[in-house]
């Protein structure tokens, strides 16, 4: 998910990001760079229509490993949430980072979520996707959902999200089952969406082609 108004001090996260998995690898920071940026698939890409399965055998190393690109990458985009699927990776996993401008990274990691219960209550917010980049669009959810998932360390957490949290997550467990926030428009508007994402990428390729 990306915010309406973006944000320019992610590279700051990025490297923060870099040195405390170092330091938790025990490696002095910028020896080695572990992590890489992943391409982030865009509409129509079939693979967004995709049901991600679920991650098996707990959160190994591979799996950390796989969240720390998507970290890196959602940073780079920049983004507030990533599901696997938007890497091309068909799993049950996403990461988060909901903090402030001004705020130290707070990266959270979810494997395997589901959400147990919502409330009735719903309000509309402005959602933008990386997968369907620069379109932003009110999406209308319930306010408060109780998930339950996995965290980088393989702990089982149950909690209560509400505000940006609620939002978020929703928007990318739909991720996990193929949905995007534009399916939730007019098909007029989501093909006005689709339509505009093509041509900005085709001109992308273009330019990089030139
Ligand atoms: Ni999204």
């Amino acid at each position: 998910m990306t915010r309406a108004r973006k944000t320019t001090r992610r590279p700051d996260r990025i490297a923060i990001h870099r040195a405390r998995v170092n330091i938790d690898l025990g490696l002095p920071p910028a020896y080695l760079n572990i992590m890489a940026i992943r391409e982030i698939i865009t509409v129509p890409d079939p693979r967004l229509k995709e049901e991600s399965r679920p991650v098996e055998g707990g959160v190994t190393d591979e799996i950390r490993a796989l969240m720390d690109d998507m970290l890196e990458t959602m940073y780079a985009a920049p983004g507030i949430g990533l599901a696997a699927i938007q890497v091309g990776v068909p799993l049950r996993v996403i990461v988060m980072d909901l903090s402030g401008e001004d705020e130290d990274p707070q990266p959270r990691y979810f494997v395997n979520p589901e959400i147990l219960e919502t409330v009735e209550d719903t309000a509309p917010y402005e959602e933008g996707c990386l997968s369907v980049p620069d379109i932003f669009d009110e999406v209308e959810r319930p306010v408060r959902c109780k998930i339950r998932y996995l965290d980088y360390d393989g702990q089982q957490i149950e909690e209560w999200a509400e505000g940006l949290y609620a939002v978020c997550i929703q928007h990318e467990m739909d991720h996990l089952s193929g949905t995007l926030f534009i399916d939730y428009l007019s098909r007029l508007k989501r093909q006005r969406a689709v339509d505009k994402v093509r041509k900005a990428q085709r001109q992308k390729s273009r330019s990089q082609a030139a």
